[in-house]
């Protein structure tokens, strides 16, 4: 009997088995579309088809419209929701600030923080290493290049976890969800005024920091506190998830994990490998600009079309045994940050930030344990990104 294809990936089913699911669905058809979800949303699966639509801002856009804007943004002006020419502004004077070679001038920065924990993580012996290293490294980096004091930064996770918990799903709801809106709205208000109060301090009194270079850029301050936010929302816990998710699959591909101890080389592919593996970010989403068709599905002008990075990244069509982590893997064209005028503008960061921690990592122990088997690992039961939440782990010291 033929069962029509189900794609539902706010399910118990997707949290238990995302990529099986992904896998399934991208050889099954190029593009679905969800029947039941408030929004008109398309999801599309095959890298050649996600990167498309990513590279082609014309037709498919990121501006969520004036509904979205007053909800989730109140008065901050977020690159990430723009459209050129808008867009093309904005990012103009932040991305000399992200470029690699000034990025390369933190790797003291980094590496000293990475040693300071390891210290103690050392001294310790057993740890969390989400909490007890990873995301110490990745609030202090942030922390460093907004300018922010440290302290503020466990206030500012609470909220964007919060808006972690739900973004990205809402083009699947079924129904409204009053409760959450109103949940997610006052964390953007709240995060707001920090960061409005945070930027007034900064126009008296510069530093050496992004902010103080967006404030002399012309930014306002709309725009500056939504950069702000931007950076916290997008550079933090996506960082500290890559770590993670690197070091499990290391634990769980023994083989691996002795190649790249005894061949240090392949730390780099080792981390590019993981962003593919393990999408942070499992889909991005865009807006029709004109009606069209993919496959026979028909999309009308203002449809959402969910692009699935997840499922791109394990394209056969792309990589050979797509599934398997492979840290010999030679060049690799993951969509893990994205591709056309909104890639990533913190990729060199979170690619140098994992390096250094994880090339430390492994420089100074001897081994790695879980002490309490690959149980005790948690991961958020988050259907939109690959979140370890704990990770307690045995560091056997070199
Ligand atoms: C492993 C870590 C990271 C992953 C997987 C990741 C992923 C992504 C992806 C997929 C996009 C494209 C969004 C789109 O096309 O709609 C993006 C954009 C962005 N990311 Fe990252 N990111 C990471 C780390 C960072 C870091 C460390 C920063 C900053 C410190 C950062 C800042 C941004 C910003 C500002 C944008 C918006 C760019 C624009 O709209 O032009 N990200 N990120």
């Amino acid at each position: 009997m033929h069962h029509p294809l189900q794609f539902e990936p706010l399910s118990e089913d997707f949290l238990a088995r995302p990529y099986a699911i992904l896998n399934h669905m991208r050889e099954s058809c190029r593009a679905y579309r969800h029947a039941d979800s408030l929004c008109r949303v398309v999801s599309v699966f095959r890298n050649e088809d996600v990167r498309a639509i990513a590279n082609n801002w014309h037709d498919w856009s990121s501006d969520r419209g004036e509904e979205f804007r007053k909800g989730n943004l109140g008065d901050a002006t977020v690159m990430f929701y723009d459209d050129p020419p808008e867009h093309t502004k904005l990012r103009a004077i932040v991305a000399p600030l992200f470029l690699p070679a000034r990025v390369h001038a933190l790797t003291s920065q980094i590496e000293q923080r990475c040693t300071e924990l390891l210290d103690d993580c050392l001294a310790a012996r057993d740890i969390d290493v989400i909490d007890d290293f990873a995301s110490k490294l990745t609030i202090y980096m942030i922390s460093k290049l907004i300018g922010l004091p440290e302290s503020a930064l466990p206030r500012i996770r609470r909220l964007t976890e919060k808006l972690e918990e739900f973004d990205g799903q809402a083009v699947f709801w079924r129904e409204r969800r009053p409760a959450v809106e109103a949940q997610i709205g006052e964390a953007c208000r709240e995060m707001g005024e920090y960061f409005a109060d945070f930027i007034r301090e900064r126009r008296r009194r510069r530093q050496d920091d992004v902010l103080s270079a967006m404030l002399d850029g012309g930014f306002t301050d709309a725009q500056a506190s939504g950069f702000c936010q931007l950076l916290v929302i997008a550079g933090q816990a996506t960082t500290t998830n890559l770590i993670g998710n690197a070091i499990h699959l290391l634990m769980t591909h023994p083989q691996q994990h002795a190649l790249l101890r005894q061949t240090p080389a392949l730390l780099e592919p080792m981390v590019e490998e993981s962003l593919r593996l393990r999408s942070q970010l499992r889909k991005l989403e865009r807006i029709a600009n004109t009606d069209c068709a993919i496959d026979g599905v028909e999309i009308r002008k203002g449809d959402f079309v969910a692009l699935w990075l997840a499922s791109a990244n394990r394209d056969p069509r792309v990589f050979d045994r797509p599934d398997e982590f492979d840290v010999t893997r030679g060049q690799l064209r993951h969509a893990s940050f994205g591709t056309g005028v909104h890639m990533c503008i913190g990729n060199a960061l979170a690619r140098l930030e994992a390096r250094i921690a994880l090339r430390q990592l492994l420089a100074r122990t001897r081994t790695l344990e879980y002490p309490q088997g690959p149980e005790a690992v948690h991961f958020a039961r988050q259907p939109i990104m690959d979140i370890v939440e704990h990770q307690p782990l045995r560091l056997i010291a070199a």
